[in-house]
C-alpha cells in the first residue's frame, strides 16, 4: 500500500520534506474524550489492548480527530514481560503492577521467550486492521519499550520515582541483570519483527526510566540492548527515545538508527550539534499546552525555527498530559502543518 502522506518515512531517513511531520507520544489515550468512551466500552485497559478491533479504533482517532502525520498503535510497552510470563495488572488512576517480580536466577529462568508472536498475535491483528483502515493515509508506528525500561518494571513491580531496586541489581548482580536484559531483548526483536511484518512502518523504542542511569551504567546496561534490537530490524526507519539520557545522543549518533528523539530539557541547537546527521525528533515542553494559543502558538513556531525544516520530526518533549485540553493539542499540530511551506 503506497502511503499518500509519507512526511514521517521521508524526514526519518534524512530525504527533502515539503513541511515538517508531526505526530505525538501518547496521542492515542489520555487527553481525547473519544478514547475514554472506547475505553468505558471495553471495560478495562487490558481487555482494550487485547482487542483488536477496539485498538484500532483508538489509534485511528488522533489520525481523524488530531490530523497528526502518523498513527501509532494502541498497545502498552508492558506486553513484553506479559508474554515473557510476568502478567501486569492496570491499577485505574495508579499505573501498572506486577503481582510477581524478578529477584533471583530461578525467576529469570522461568521467563519463557518463545512463541513471542503468537503470544501478541493481537497486537500482529490490531496492526493489520488499521494498516486496512488507514488505507494509506499516514504512516503507522510499531514500538516496544527499551530494555533496560521493561527491567526496571519487572525487577521493581510497579512505577517508580528512583527504580533503585533495579539499580540495586545492576550493582549487586550484574550477570543475573544482563541475562534479564538478554531476554528481554530477544523476546522483543521478535515481537518487532511481527509488528514490522503486520505493517508497522517505522519503529520506536521508548527508555522511558533512562534517565535514571549515569553514563557509565547505560553504556553497559542499555545502550548495548538498544543496538542489538536495531541492527535486527533494517528493514524500517528506527527511532530511539532515551528520556533523560542527553548523554547518549552521540553514541545513537554512531549507531545504526535514523532518528534520536530529545525530552524538552534539551535546547534544539544541542540537540542538532550531538546527533550528527541523523534525524531529530521532539522537543515541546509538554507543559507548554497549558498556556493560550497564542502562547502555544509562539513556542510551537519558535521550537520550528530552532530544528530548521529539514530532518526534524515535531512532537513533544515526553507524553501528553492527561489533563491537557484536547484543542490545545490540536493547536500545537495546526502550527506545526500550516507554519511552513519548507524552502528546499
Ligand atoms: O502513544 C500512544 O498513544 C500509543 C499507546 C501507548 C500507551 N502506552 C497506552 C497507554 C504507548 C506508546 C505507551 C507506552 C508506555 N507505557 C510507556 C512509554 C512512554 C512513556 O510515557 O514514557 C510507559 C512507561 C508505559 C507504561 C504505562 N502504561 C504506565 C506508566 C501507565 C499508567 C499511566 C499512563 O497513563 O501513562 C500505562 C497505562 C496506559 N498506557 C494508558 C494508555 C492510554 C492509560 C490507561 C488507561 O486508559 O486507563
Amino acid at each position: 500500500m503506497e502511503l499518500k502522506n509519507d512526511l514521517l518515512i521521508r524526514a526519518a531517513k534524512g530525504e527533502q520534506v515539503e513541511r515538517t511531520p508531526v505526530w505525538v507520544m501518547r496521542q492515542a489515550g489520555r487527553v481525547l474524550p473519544e478514547y475514554r468512551a472506547t475505553r468505558a466500552r471495553a471495560g478495562s485497559f487490558i481487555h482494550l489492548v487485547r482487542t483488536p478491533e477496539l485498538a484500532c479504533e483508538v489509534t485511528l482517532q488522533p489520525v481523524d480527530i488530531l490530523g497528526v502525520d502518523a498513527a501509532i498503535i494502541f498497545s502498552d510497552i508492558l506486553v513484553i514481560p506479559e508474554a515473557l510470563g510476568l502478567p501486569y495488572e492496570m491499577d485505574e488512576g495508579k499505573g501498572p503492577r506486577f503481582a510477581e517480580v524478578i529477584r533471583t536466577a530461578q525467576d529469570v529462568s522461568r521467563l519463557s521467550t518463545t512463541e513471542i508472536p503468537l503470544k501478541l498475535d493481537y497486537v500482529s491483528k490490531a496492526i493489520q486492521l488499521t494498516k486496512t483502515e488507514l488505507n494509506g493515509r499516514v504512516p503507522l508506528i510499531g514500538f516496544a519499550g527499551a530494555p533496560f525500561t521493561i527491567f526496571c518494571y519487572m525487577v521493581e513491580g510497579q512505577g517508580s520515582k528512583e527504580f533503585s531496586k533495579a539499580r540495586r541489581m545492576l550493582r549487586e548482580n550484574p550477570i543475573l541483570a544482563h541475562s534479564l536484559l538478554s531476554k528481554i531483548s530477544e523476546a522483543t526483536i521478535e515481537y518487532l519483527k511481527m509488528q514490522i511484518t503486520a505493517g508497522a512502518n517505522l519503529i520506536q523504542l521508548f527508555d522511558s526510566w533512562a534517565g535514571v542511569l549515569g553514563p557509565d551504567l547505560y553504556k553497559e546496561f542499555a545502550l548495548p540492548y538498544i543496538k542489538q534490537i536495531f541492527n535486527s530490524i533494517p528493514e524500517v526507519p528506527r527511532t530511539i527515545f532515551a528520556k533523560g539520557a542527553w548523554f547518549a545522543s552521540e553514541w545513537f549518533a554512531e549507531s545504526e538508527l535514523e532518528t534520536i528523539g530529545f525530552d524538552w530539557t534539551v535546547t534544539p541547537q544541542q540537540a542538532r550539534a550531538w546527533s550528527g546527521n541523523k534525524t531529530v525528533q521532539g522537543n515541546l515542553d509538554p507543559s507548554a499546552l497549558y498556556g493560550s494559543f497564542e502562547d502555544i502558538k509562539k513556542s510551537t513556531k519558535e521550537m520550528l525555527q530552532n530544528f530548521g525544516t529539514q530532518k526534524h520530526i515535531a512532537n513533544l518533549g515526553h507524553g501528553v498530559y492527561p489533563d491537557i485540553h484536547p484543542d490545545n493539542l490540536k493547536c500545537f499540530i495546526d502550527t506545526i502543518k500550516n507554519n511552513q511551506t519548507n524552502q528546499i
